[in-house]
């Protein structure tokens, strides 16, 4: 089986069957996700906050995003591999961004790429779309624009603000991109949309009638708890267990019981 593509999107949400998606940073968790058969990871910019400790996306560089999807690429058979466009490597101009979009297919193995925004990346998507870059789109709360915004807050919920995210929803479907993020707005609205538009929406904090979901890794798995956002669901509590594993290590090395026979060698 080779790694999913656009077209298994596509025919996912024909079907109405819905698509997994997480981010993962790494070799080793991007490994254990593509086990799960997960349908698709995003090597998403959040690692600014959940692996480099920022309090916000905005300082994450190219550098580090190809990096990290490289990382990724490597431990991955089926899943597509998503690679996210930091802050200033699109909002710059249409060559900028179809130059940068390109560099995540061409030097960090991955099959598509994310960006941010909706009228004001129309362009963007057409280019790319003309140059074989396949987009995801991602509407609503838009990370990188927190200080137009405001803070992480919800998005969509005056009639104003819910009938410009359908339009921008029309709009990046228009434009070419092959599904949509819909981040932090309301059920009824991500329904609505999810209704209208033949692309498949992925929701994050948008309620179940997304054809599917995305969550953050590390929210996941327990590994962060700094910001714990209202529409995470933990399935497991990794920190708790690494932290009693350390503490154990540790004991162990002060106690002399670590190495015991069986980890020398004689
Ligand atoms: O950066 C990221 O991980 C994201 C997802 C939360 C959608 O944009």
């Amino acid at each position: 089986m080779g790694r999913i593509t656009i077209n298994d999107f596509i025919k996912k949400k024909t079907e109405c069957n819905k698509i997994s998606m997480i981010t993962a940073y790494d070799y080793p968790f991007a490994q254990i996700a593509d086990e799960a058969g997960i349908d698709a990871i995003l090597v998403g910019d959040s690692l600014g906050m959940v692996v480099q400790g920022l309090e916000n996306t905005l300082p994450v560089s190219m550098w580090e995003m190809l990096y990290h999807t490289k990382l990724v690429s490597r431990a991955v058979r089926n899943a597509m591999v998503i690679g996210d466009m930091p802050f200033m490597s699109y909002q710059t101009g249409t060559a900028d961004a179809v130059r940068n979009a390109g560099r995540f297919l061409k030097e960090a193995g991955a099959s598509a790429i994310k960006l941010e925004g909706g009228t004001e990346v129309e362009e963007h998507i057409r280019a790319m779309t003309r140059a074989d870059i396949p987009v995801m789109a991602h509407i609503g709360l838009t990370p990188q624009a927190i200080h137009r915004m405001g803070g992480f807050k919800v998005q969509g919920r005056t009639e104003d603000s819910a009938n410009k995210l359908l339009r921008e929803a029309h709009l990046v479907e228009d434009a070419g991109a092959f599904a949509l993020i819909l981040e932090a707005i309301p059920v009824d609205l991500a329904k609505r949309i999810t209704e209208e538009i033949s692309i498949p929406t992925i929701g994050i904090g948008a309620g179940p009638h997304c054809d599917g979901q995305v969550l953050v890794l590390h929210d996941v798995l327990g590994l962060f708890d700094r910001f714990v956002p209202k529409f995470v669901k933990k399935y497991a509590n990794l920190k708790e267990d690494a932290l009693k594993a350390l503490v154990r290590y540790r004991k162990e090395i002060e106690e002399g019981l670590f190495p015991s026979d069986e980890h020398r060698f004689k």
